[in-house]
């Protein structure tokens, strides 16, 4: 990174202190049982330089769920198995003002993939023999990535999904019926709840985003996880539709591109610099973790993040 490891790690330590005014902020996600199952204070951050070097604080190891997170894996995987022109002949491109899991910017097609009408188009498109088949697939891919070999289906999260998805039941058999994808909407949601259960933790984010960041380079091994097309099209993705209806207000602000799930984590990228992880299970009205975002907004400014200005 730009600055030395000492200046950077009391840069960092200011914001979380700082960030200790959102405590006691918002609500845990409710209408996924399993995660209300949590304590609501818990905190972590990590951040991993393209350069290797990470900054780890508060309960780093905490294993959470990906949820919407899984939405960025979902997509990674769809372009990984057809073409571009071909995913984005079933999915839209454009930010919504509608909420994550609304019916309404579902047209000719979802509005974009980072929606739940859109991911569960991408869960549509991924390639495999069955839901197991498919979902190992991700799985292991997303191991790569996150460099989390650990990583495993949070089966208490999955079944509690499970029994309460009507809205995403609702929006995967309606995506059917307008001929989107002709596969069976209940593997089809299968899938996409299964990917949003997988275990994950702060660290796993950063290096996840910190391989995003190095143009989609292991930054061991060099090997190429995304192709530069496909970075391009997940980070302006990220960018514009990332933090559901609150994504232009909060590119304003912070000007990073990142994805949140409602189990409280962000993952953010800033390309060329780093990867982000931040976990902090109160909830704002969108989604959004409510420390979560206020963390990046400071780290944004303190560290010179945004996009916009480097
Ligand atoms: O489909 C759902 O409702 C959840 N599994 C994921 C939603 C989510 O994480 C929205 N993010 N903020």
């Amino acid at each position: 990174m730009l600055y030395n490891r000492d200046f950077i790690d009391e840069k960092i330590k200011s914001v979380i202190r700082a960030s200790e005014s959102c405590i006691g902020e918002g609500e845990l996600a409710s209408y996924i049982p399993e995660l209300a199952n949590v304590n609501p204070d818990n905190f972590a951050l990590s951040i991993t330089s393209v350069t290797g070097e990470s900054f780890n604080y508060g309960n780093y190891n905490h294993e959470f769920s990906l949820q919407s997170i899984s939405k960025v894996l979902l997509l990674i995987m769809a372009l990984h198995d057809n073409d571009p022109e071909k995913v984005f002949s079933k999915v839209g491109s454009e930010p919504t003002s509608y909420e994550f899991n609304s019916l309404v910017p579902i047209t000719d097609k979802a509005a974009n993939p980072f929606i739940n009408a859109g991911a569960i188009t991408t869960a549509s498109m991924i390639l495999g023999t069955d839901v197991d088949d498919k979902f190992d697939r991700i799985l292991e891919y997303y191991k790569k990535l996150s460099k989390q070999e650990k990583a495993h289906l949070m089966k208490e999260v999955y079944a509690s999904e499970i029994e309460t998805t009507d809205r995403n039941k609702a929006i995967s058999y309606y995506l059917k019926s307008k001929g989107i994808f002709d596969e069976d909407p209940e593997k089809v949601l299968d899938l996409y709840i299964k990917a949003c259960s997988i275990s994950t933790n702060v660290v796993a984010l950063s290096s996840m985003g910190a391989a995003i960041a190095n143009r989609g380079c292991d930054l061991e091994t060099h090997y190429n996880l995304l192709s530069k097309s496909e970075v391009q099209i997940v980070l302006s993705q990220m960018a514009t539709c990332g933090m559901y209806e609150n994504s232009g207000r909060y590119l304003m602000n912070v000007g990073i591109p990142s994805k949140s799930g409602v189990s409280g984590g962000i993952l953010g990228v800033v390309p060329g610099v780093c990867g982000i992880g931040v976990y902090s299970p109160r909830l704002d009205k969108t989604g959004n973790s409510v420390r979560g975002k206020e963390i990046f907004n400071m780290l944004g400014q303190e560290l010179d993040l945004s996009i916009f200005i480097n």
